[in-house]
């Protein structure tokens, strides 16, 4: 990577920042001078609306209804440092993004109340000075990180009017009157509004949000299974390369599934768990630096996260080699059944909680029938001592953010009732630590989860991830097709 030149005394009335300098001879005035002419007008001006535009513009007025008369502040965040001057890839807040559809670094949204409502605005960085030498002198200039949209290029694209984020801050600091802000994104907003907010209030702010995104739109909808597709397309990816993987380690597994993600969409939603063999028993194993050994598991929890930030979260457990042993097979099929009835009780008008108590119900019975714990199957259940095996909640509320609406309240979500436009993951699982005393030997360090991604429907659900194969019998048909 290149350093930045070192300017001396850029002409211009806006300050150049300098992350570096020192290693390049100093900026002479004829060449600043060169600098600032002979570029091309490369204004778009035919850019169409982002295709959400109109239920971003929904969401604002549902945010508008709300809170009126208060000024609402949702920033993107800012870049942070992994290592002196490299920063880790920017992905924008999800109320920022879930908002305007926009994911540009530094970016805020504000909603300025008025009689009747709120006139949103859109801060952004607009494209570099020129005049000033910014544009290639600054580390944030175009030169350094890419073209940015216009201010005028933003309002057609985002559908509200944009203005210079850098002067966000000062107006916020000297503006009076309520005002609520989505924290912990970006220091330097909420720096402008200590004196303004509270904690409460801001979190209130926060709620209503994730729980506005309970239930997703037929555009979120459309976006995860696109998510999912290609999050399968990934899967298939891994299993085409898993000898490399037992030649080399998981982390191949990880590079593979990672390419899928980053060709076809914009990342990987969370870290992929690659738990090949025992790994599959530790529940975030996303170290993914141990063998793959044929005869062992291998557990591939990963998803795609789309261009528009929505992601899949899928899990299978397959046979490194393409075929179950009989005590795996016993384990996995154990899942399946308890996958099933946990996804039957995904309906409109069920309770969160009865997918998850479906499915441990299923757990429970099987390892009573196995003899690992002993029954009744009420008992059980009722003291919850399958959990030494299930370890985990059945599933999640998935969307923007892999654990999505996270901050719901508990009366909303996890206590609430499930409707048409819900789309949650149904994930139970099995795991026997290889330290297990209170198993028998051949249990130990087998672990195995089947994830799917479940949409609520008016009359049922629809699997997002029904394209994968999930029996066991199944999921070895498809390897040894893959695997040809
Ligand atoms: N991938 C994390 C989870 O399944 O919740
Ligand atoms: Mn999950
Ligand atoms: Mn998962």
């Amino acid at each position: 990577m290149t350093e930045q030149p070192a300017p001396e005394n850029p002409e211009g009335d806006e300050p150049i920042k300098q992350r570096k300098n020192g290693l390049y001879p100093a900026v002479s005035d004829e060449l600043a001078e060169n600098m600032k002419s002979g570029w091309a007008d490369t204004e778009l001006h035919d850019l169409r609306p982002i295709p959400q535009a109109q239920e971003t513009a929904r969401r604002r007025a549902e945010l508008s209804a709300r809170f009126p008369g208060e000024r609402l502040v949702i920033p993107a965040g800012n870049l942070k440092t992994r290592s002196n001057d490299t920063e880790y890839a920017f992905r924008a807040s999800t109320e920022y993004a879930y908002l305007t559809g926009d994911q540009t670094q530094d970016g805020v949204l504000v909603l300025e109340p008025t009689a009747d409502g709120h006139d949103a605005t859109l801060y952004l960085l607009p494209r570099s000075n020129r005049e000033n030498g910014e544009f290639w002198l600054d580390g944030m200039g175009e030169l350094w990180v890419g073209r940015r949209y216009s201010l005028t290029e933003g309002e057609r694209l985002y559908g509200l009017p944009c203005a210079d984020v850098r002067e966000l801050a000062g107006a916020l600091a000297k503006a009076t009157g309520p005002v609520r802000a989505v924290r912990g994104h970006d220091a330097g907003i909420e720096a402008a509004l200590t004196d303004k907010v509270t904690a409460e209030r801001d979190e209130e702010l926060r709620i209503f949000i994730s729980e506005q995104r309970l239930v997703k739109d037929a555009f979120e909808v459309g976006e995860l299974q696109k998510a999912v597709d290609s999050t399968i397309r990934g899967f298939e990816d891994v299993v085409k390369v898993l000898d490399k993987a037992e030649a080399t380690s998981e982390r191949y597994i990880e590079g593979t599934f990672f390419l899928r993600a980053r060709v076809e969409g914009n990342d990987i939603g969370y870290g992929s768990i690659c738990a090949a063999g025992p790994h599959a028993t530790t529940l975030h194993w996303v170290r993914n630096d141990g063998p793959v050994r044929s005869g062992e598991l291998l557990l591939l929890d990963a998803g795609v996260e789309t261009h528009t930030l929505y992601t899949a979260d899928v899990t299978r457990t397959l046979p490194i080699n393409g075929t179950y042993t009989e005590l795996q097979r016993k384990i996995y099929d154990a899942v399946y059944e308890a996958q099933e009835a946990g996804i039957a009780a995904v309906k409109p008008g069920a309770k969160f909680r009865d997918f998850h108590d479906a499915s441990q119900r299923v757990l429970a019975e099987k390892l009573v029938e196995w003899g690992l714990v002993e029954g009744p199957v009420e008992r059980v259940v009722e003291l919850g001592l399958q959990r030494r095996w299930t370890l985990h909640g059945t599933g999640h509320m998935l969307g923007m953010d892999v654990h999505d609406c996270a901050v719901a309240r508990t009366e909303a979500y996890v206590d609430g009732v499930l409707e048409p436009g819900m789309v949650l993951t149904v994930e139970p699982g099995l795991y026997f630590q290889a330290d297990d005393l209170t198993v028998p030997e051949e249990y130990r360090g087998i672990g195995v989860r089947i994830e799917d991604d479940i949409l609520v429907t008016e009359d049922g659900n629809r699997n997002l991830s029904a394209a994968l194969p999930r029996t066991s019998s199944d999921v070895e048909a498809w390897m040894a097709r893959l695997k040809g």
